[in-house]
């Protein structure tokens, strides 16, 4: 689709739970100090996903670069007596742009169902956060012919928040398959589920939604990736965790000029 040239990549780490304090510092001094100096910098946004308690670590090492933070999930509620959960105004008062929602990692391990995962983009949304949705079918699922009718029933609580709120998020397709196995879907793989995503939110009156690519990205994949007309960036799990490879993949964000 020919609004795709005109839509701004996004290339954004999702740590999951990994890290301590000192490595950590040197993940994000190498990153924000490699991506300075890129000359591409200006072309590709980029963001890191971090555990909650890393959060003032990443504000404290991000503020006043071109990287952004944010964490990998938030509460439904506002506030209240709901031990354990964070809140997506908690979230912005640690200076996060994004948040995760709906990863199958938490659909698969703490139940999340795609209503769920909806009402928790609506809450990002209400605390001025983008979320980033993921949405992502099984390998039986895939088998069975069945990945554009998942991706159809994860999208359609998130595409009924309205034109609005679905002009302000990111949506990102992660095969489960894909996630930490090293097995990447094909660019054309990837490129017919983005291309069912890019018609869904047309038709919700919202063509230039981001679309994120997630599963096994590296820095070998992931310009044959960006290729594909309707892949605007990539959610980087294990990458992410290698300022080297992280950055080389954002280049390949910059630099990369869709088919
Ligand atoms: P991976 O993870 O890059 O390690 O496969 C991606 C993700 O789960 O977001």
């Amino acid at each position: 689709m020919t609004t795709t040239q005109k839509i701004r990549r996004l290339v954004l780490g999702n740590w999951k739970m990994h890290g301590s304090l000192a490595a950590n510092g040197q993940l994000l001094a190498a990153i924000r100090s490699g991506w300075n100096q890129s000359s591409h910098a200006a072309a590709c946004d980029v963001g890191v996903c971090v555990p909650f308690p890393y959060l003032a670590q990443a504000e404290s090492a991000l503020t006043d670069s071109d990287i952004a933070w944010g964490a990998q999930d938030l509460s439904v509620h506002d506030q209240g007596a709901y031990t354990g959960e964070v809140s997506g105004a908690m979230l912005a008062e640690f200076g996060c742009r994004y948040v995760l929602v709906g990863h199958s990692e938490r659909r698969a391990m703490h139940g999340e169902t795609s209503q769920l995962v909806a009402e928790k983009a609506k809450a990002a949304l209400g605390a001025g956060l983008t979320p980033v949705v993921c949405v992502g079918e099984t390998l039986a699922e895939r088998e069975a012919g069945r990945t554009l009718a998942v991706i159809g029933e994860q999208l359609a609580p998130v595409l009924a928040l309205g034109k609005e709120a679905v002009a302000a998020l990111v949506l990102a397709y992660e095969p489960v398959w894909a996630i930490g196995t090293g097995k990447t879907a094909s660019p054309e793989q990837a490129q017919e589920v983005h291309a069912a995503m890019r018609a869904a939110v047309a038709q919700a009156g919202c063509p230039g939604v981001r679309l994120l690519y997630g599963g096994s990205v590296k820095a070998a994949n992931a310009a044959s990736l960006f290729a594909m007309p309707d892949i605007d960036g990539g959610l980087i799990g294990g990458a992410s965790l290698v300022a080297e490879e992280f950055l080389r993949i954002a280049e390949a964000g910059a630099t990369t000029r869709s088919a």
